[in-house]
């Protein structure tokens, strides 16, 4: 019985040492939960998100021209899409991740990558020269820089899927030119 009554005496004194702690100049030098946590990680929250994120995230894009429309981006595409942000986008788009860019400043006026009343009409074989060789070896304006000796044969077939993916109007694989191939006719 003795023994009992000490023991609650004991707890009691705990609880009240604990309950007095917990405000006054224990809680600072204590383990446990301290009683500013709150405010704590609200300091330790980071800074907002520098990260551009208006064009969609990796694996996806934004259209362009409709901010509610998210294209899903295959390997290549996404890999284009890479290569088009870190390459392309300070001439042949609006805006880039680091701000406004180049493109009013050039003329001509590069075409908006996605401008498919422009690319909808050239081949991929055409694309591809313009890009390895650049405007002046293909006859254009020697604004747009000849990318043949920068980026591989495989990262301008992604730059291409990209640009086929997000063109407004939508692009659509000439079906005449699958038959050529095919049966071996010259590609003019
Ligand atoms: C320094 C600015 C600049 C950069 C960077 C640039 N271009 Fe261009 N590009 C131009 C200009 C200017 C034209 C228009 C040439 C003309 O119409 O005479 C053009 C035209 C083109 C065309 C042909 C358009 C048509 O009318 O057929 C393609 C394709 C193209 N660029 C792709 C690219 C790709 C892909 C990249 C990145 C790898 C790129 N450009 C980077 C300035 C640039």
């Amino acid at each position: 019985m003795k023994l009992l009554v000490i023991y609650f005496a004991v707890l009691l004194g705990c609880l009240g040492l604990a309950t007095v702690g917990s405000k006054s100049f224990l809680a600072t030098s204590c383990w446990c939960w301290s009683s500013n946590q709150g405010v704590v990680a609200l300091k330790k929250q980071p800074p907002p998100s520098q990260e551009y994120v208006s064009f969609g995230s990796y694996g996806s894009e934004v259209d362009w021209n409709n901010p509610e429309r998210v294209i899903p981006l295959g390997y290549e595409q996404a890999q284009g899409k890479r290569i088009f942000y870190e390459q392309c986008v300070w001439c042949h788009a609006d805006s880039t991740p680091a701000g406004p860019s180049n493109r009013s400043n050039v003329t001509p006026t590069p075409p908006l990558m996605n401008d498919g009343t422009i690319f909808n009409a050239e081949s991929d074989a055409a694309l591809r020269k313009m890009i390895a060789l650049g405007g002046r070896e293909t006859g254009k304006s020697a604004m747009m820089p000849p990318y043949g000796k920068s980026l591989s044969t495989e990262d301008i077939g992604d730059l291409i899927a990209y640009m086929r993916v997000i063109a407004a109007p939508e692009y659509h694989k000439p079906a005449s030119r699958k038959f050529k191939w095919k049966w071996g006719g010259k590609s003019s």
